[in-house]
């Protein structure tokens, strides 16, 4: 691609759907790994086989990421130079997967789940919760960059219904009142424990054990007495 390229990768994200150069974000915006992420590459792609360096896409994608806090075009470039492949095999999976951000977002990016399960549980009260606490929609950032909401599917914490993922934490059994206070802690510069808001350990049945109540009967047990 040239500099004045429009790569036109339309797929669900945050931000717009596709790229276009600007001051910020342009082939020419310098990119480079740091030293330490360096050794951490190596290490990587030696995991892989010789000759199939494209199967560490995603680890070095999400290394870009976490250096830079989002993946300007540069970095994706640098990415598919490190790994000796085409940047097109780099956009293609970057452009996929929801958790690749190809736009700046804010300190704590909170991405709620509305697919069934959580949809069942009531996910578009956390919703409302958010941006009205926020102030934003679905797709926005406010204005001090400290939050950027978007809507994704699935998280694979169905039983845990209705959470919202913030940056690299999980928060669970989500009530309106929760999302609030958990929003307040962060803008007080604290970040709540993850996990589960309802007193639930962890995915146990939320109303009490329903099967293995009592100790195992042992061996034999049931078995007919002249068997
Ligand atoms: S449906 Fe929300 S985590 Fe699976």
């Amino acid at each position: 691609f040239k500099n004045s390229a429009v790569i036109t990768l339309i797929i669900f994200s945050f931000g717009e759907f596709n790229h276009r150069d600007t001051p910020d974000n342009n082939p020419d915006v310098p990119f480079e790994f740091t030293e330490e992420n360096k050794n951490r590459i190596e290490a990587i792609i030696s995991m892989y086989p010789e000759g199939h360096k494209q199967a560490a896409t995603i680890p070095v994608l999400d290394l870009a990421q976490r250096q830079h806090g989002w993946l300007p075009i540069s970095a994706m470039n640098k990415v598919a130079e490190v790994l000796e492949i085409p940047p097109m095999r780099v956009y293609e999976v970057a452009t996929f997967y929801t958790m690749f951000l190809r736009q700046p977002v804010g300190k704590y990016f909170i991405q709620i789940c509305t697919t069934t399960p959580c949809m069942l549980c009531n996910s578009d009260s956390i919703l409302d919760a958010i941006q009205n606490k926020l102030g934003i929609k679905v797709g926005e950032t406010t204005p001090d960059k400290m939050f950027s909401l978007i809507e994704v599917e699935c998280l694979g914490a169905c039983v845990n219904a209705p959470m919202v993922q913030i940056n690299d934490n999980y928060y669970e059994d989500l009530t309106p009142k929760d999302i609030e206070d958990i929003i307040d802690e962060l803008k007080a510069g604290r970040v709540p424990p993850p996990g589960p808001r309802s007193g639930r350990f962890s995915c146990e049945p939320a109303g009490g054990l329903t099967s293995l109540t009592e100790p195992p009967k042992g061996p034999g047990f049931g078995v007919r007495a002249d068997l």
